[in-house]
């Protein structure tokens, strides 16, 4: 087993390798009362019961459980099994999961322990990790919500097994962003025939923890987590969602990498590593040409907007995140060229 520490509003580890099974009982044992949110398909799949201090509350499918109704619901049913300051709530799922059950322990009786494990491979090297919890509302995605540590994040890599291609690949997106931002031994690890995933799944949640370590409240370093993500979120957006979060970050890191070769030089060697190891994930790498004028808009949207001017996390090199600031439209569209089609 690894152990990941990561430091916040209170220390707390990261266990790879550990069963999920165990992982309840642990839980359950350490407290009075603890509420397991996740998926039905998941509960059915992998036989949870409840027990004399488990209490399971199935959640809707991917996003929708991120709605202020569900956490209403949440909290009602907190309310009817007495849930105490003292006892605890479980997300167990992707991220979507993990994001509601922290901001309903953030939220309940104003903060309640809570634990994440992960079943995802997004969830275990990004979502579950780093105390960024919340829900979507009318007004957007994830802009109600809490910095609220959970109190251990367990990752059991089984879940890989029983995972489907797509969803591997998008997972993959965030490793391969660990890999440029921080931690070149990702890139060469990524290219082995036979993929060692509890190793990838450390050493991406190390770069996590530490960033998260260094600035839990993103003041400014955490926001390298962001590589690729700034166009990324705009067209996930655009395509509807019909584009996995990984993928729509994997044409991003794509378009950060151009923007980072024509404003920081980054080298034409390390822009076709981008492209090269994506692909080998069947990860997309252009959009749609027609679509710039909506994502030029979209863009300027984005949380890292400072008063109407543009900001990217670019790279200077492997592992060497940069602040692109104030970078203009033109310049946008004309990089926006070169990986669109
Ligand atoms: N997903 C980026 C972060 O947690 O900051």
């Amino acid at each position: 087993m690894k152990i990941i520490n990561v430091k916040a509003e209170h220390n707390y580890q990261v266990e790879i390798g550990v069963e999920f099974s165990s992982a309840i009982k642990q839980i359950c044992n350490n407290h009075r009362k603890v509420l397991l949110l996740a998926p039905a398909s998941l509960i059915k799949l992998f036989k949870i019961k409840e027990s004399k201090n488990l209490f399971l509350l199935p959640t809707p499918n991917g996003e929708s459980q991120k709605s202020a109704q569900f956490l209403d619901r949440i909290w009602r049913k907190a309310a009817s099994i007495g849930l105490e300051r003292s006892d605890a709530i479980i997300g167990f799922g992707g991220g979507a999961t993990t994001d509601v059950a922290g901001f309903a322990a953030a939220t309940w009786l104003r903060g309640i322990s809570w634990y994440a494990i992960p079943t995802s491979l997004a969830g275990m090297v990004d979502a579950g990790v780093g105390g960024k919890t919340g829900i979507n509302s009318g007004a957007g995605k994830n802009l109600i919500g809490s910095f609220y540590s959970p109190k251990k994040v367990f990752i059991d890599p089984h879940f890989l097994e029983s995972l489907p291609k797509r969803d591997i690949s998008a997972g993959m997106a965030e490793v391969i962003k660990c890999g440029f931002i921080a931690d070149y031994k990702i890139l060469n690890l990524v290219q082995e025939d036979i993929l060692d995933y509890p190793q990838l799944i450390s050493r991406a949640v190390k770069v996590k923890a530490d960033v998260v370590s260094k600035d839990f409240k993103e003041s400014k370093l955490r926001e390298i987590l962001n590589y690729g993500h700034t166009l990324g979120h705009a067209i996930e957006k655009d395509s509807k969602y019909k584009l996995r979060h990984g993928e729509a970050v994997s044409i991003g890191m794509v378009f950060a990498a151009e923007l980072s070769k024509e404003l920081s030089n980054l080298s034409e060697v390390a822009v076709l590593l981008h492209r090269e190891l994506l692909r080998n994930f069947n990860l997309p790498l252009s959009y749609s040409r027609s679509r710039w004028n909506s994502l030029s808009v979209l863009l300027m949207q984005d949380k890292k907007v400072k008063q109407s001017r543009l900001r990217f996390i670019g790279i200077s090199k492997i592992g060497k995140p940069v602040w692109l600031e104030d970078v203009s439209l033109s310049t946008l569209a004309k990089v926006y060229e070169r990986i669109s089609k």
